[in-house]
């Protein structure tokens, strides 16, 4: 007898319902069949924010948040991380095996010749303030690009799918330098298609009037394991709203800017710019302890601390911290660090954490090396965003070949007022509205 389903009986009806389990799940429209009568709209789920329901299947990225465990389609991201270039791991994650050494070429060529930006996107730039955030650059800039290219729309098609998917991936670096040098009212440097991905964008960001730029190779690397980490992350908060706005057939361009919207977000990515403020808030060790109380009291959250799913340390967190060793061997020694690692020591020994299991997540030290390396903390996001862009292109073509999608549209539990007749202007009272919450 198949005993993978479960059974449930209906108090108010005295009825039993079988219902099969897959994959430790259930379907939540397995639950509409248990009614009270067939007036009765059927039994729903209430899951805000969705913490216990899974919205989709996929075969991209494994996360074991209990065991600290992330795989890239079943690589581990320590091998990754230590062996792989990060286009190499965006054609993985894109097409779910390693490149071979030709196939990594050839792709490396097509992303790279996609790394050039109409010359009006460039006049669309101008039109941003001197401080103009970056992110809201990006999010703007990368929705205008929907409008440059007329196949766009044409979702359906498998190679035109794959041509924005390209279009975007190596276009992200170049917008996100030009919003850097926007700010800092600097000339705006090309690409060069013949320097890796990381070097192309450390020459964009930081070429002066020297001939040809040249990235320090550890700091390039560097930047190569960071953008790896923040390659994917299964359904996060940016890649179900890719998801999401995806699911309405809306364009690769418009649905990307709908992520790094999401993105921004001080709980999700944005919590990159707001560990480096707190640390310098914090400013020395012997504050730490009064600013841990404030945390304990409710006052304000440990920014880069915490996670949904990791209840133990997260992996990249890990790792980022042995980049940080690296990269301050040729930056000087960010002072900052030896602040989160105090604060590290101070949280993981601290009930209020343990109890909570709060270890630091991948935005806790990622800002620190990227400072070291001459960023601004109102670029960090930027840096989340542009790897990011590979996961959740990789997220949306599965979404559209997936046999069961359809239109995300979720259900709720009206609270509002009962039916009521209207009142005409002249006949209600402030009374009346405060009622309803007016
Ligand atoms: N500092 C202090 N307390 C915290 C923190 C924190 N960073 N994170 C969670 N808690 C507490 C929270 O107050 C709650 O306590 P209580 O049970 O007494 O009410 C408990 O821990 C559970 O937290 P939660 O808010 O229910 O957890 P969540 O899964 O809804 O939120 C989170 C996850 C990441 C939004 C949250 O941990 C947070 O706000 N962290 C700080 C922001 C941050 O670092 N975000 C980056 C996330 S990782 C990368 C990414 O996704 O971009």
């Amino acid at each position: 007898m198949d005993n993978h389903t479960l059974t449930i009986t209906d108090n108010r009806t005295q009825k039993s319902y079988e219902v099969p389990i897959s994959h430790g799940t259930i379907r939540a429209m397995d639950l509409r069949q248990i009614k009270t009568g067939p007036e009765d709209f059927g039994l729903m789920t209430y899951d805000p924010a969705f913490m216990n329901t899974a919205s989709c299947q996929s075969a991209i990225t494994y996360l074991d948040g209990d065991a600290g465990i992330l795989r890239y389609r079943g690589y581990p991201i320590e091998q990754l991380a230590e062996k792989c270039t990060f286009l190499e791991v965006a054609y993985l994650l894109l097409n779910g095996e390693l490149p071979t050494s030709d196939q990594l070429d050839e792709w490396n060529c097509r992303v790279m010749r996609h790394t050039m930006l109409h010359e009006n996107v460039r006049k669309f730039m101008d039109g941003f303030h001197h401080d103009a955030h970056p992110m809201g650059m990006l999010i703007s800039t990368v929705a205008a690009l929907s409008t440059f290219y007329p196949d766009v729309r044409n979702i359906a098609d498998a190679r035109c799918r794959r041509k924005q998917i390209v279009r975007l991936i190596g276009k992200m670096p170049t917008l996100a330098a030009f919003s850097y040098r926007h700010r800092l009212g600097r000339p705006y440097v090309y690409p060069d298609p013949d320097l890796s991905y990381t070097q192309n964008y450390m020459n964009m960001l930081w070429r002066k009037t020297e001939p040809k730029y040249a990235a320090n190779p550890v700091l390039s690397r560097a930047l190569e394991v960071l953008f790896i980490l923040h390659a994917d992350h299964e359904q996060n908060c940016s890649t179900s709203t890719m998801r999401a706005v995806g699911s309405s057939n809306a364009d690769p361009f418009s649905t990307t800017a709908a992520a790094i919207a999401a993105l921004s977000g001080p709980l999700h990515g944005g919590a990159n710019e707001e560990v480096l403020r707190m640390l310098d808030e914090v400013g020395s060790k012997e504050h730490i302890p009064a600013f841990i109380e404030q945390v304990k009291e409710g006052k304000r959250k440990l920014m880069g601390f915490g996670h949904r799913v990791y209840k133990n340390y997260d992996p990249r967190a890990r790792i980022i911290k042995q980049v940080a060793e690296e990269v301050f061997e040729v930056t000087g020694r960010n002072p900052r660090i030896d602040i989160a690692l105090e604060l590290e020591k101070i949280a993981l020994s601290d009930e209020y954490f343990i109890k909570r299991k709060l270890y630091p997540n991948v935005d806790f030290y990622s800002g620190i090396i990227y400072q070291a390396m001459g960023f601004t903390p109102d670029q960090f996001t930027v840096l989340f965003g542009i790897p990011r862009t590979v996961g959740w292109l990789a997220q949306w073509e599965e979404m559209m070949l997936d046999p069961e999608r359809k239109i995300a549209r979720p259900r709720q539990i009206y609270t509002g007022a009962d039916k009521r007749d209207f009142v005409p202007i002249t006949l209600r009272s402030v009374h009346d509205r405060e009622l309803v919450g007016a």
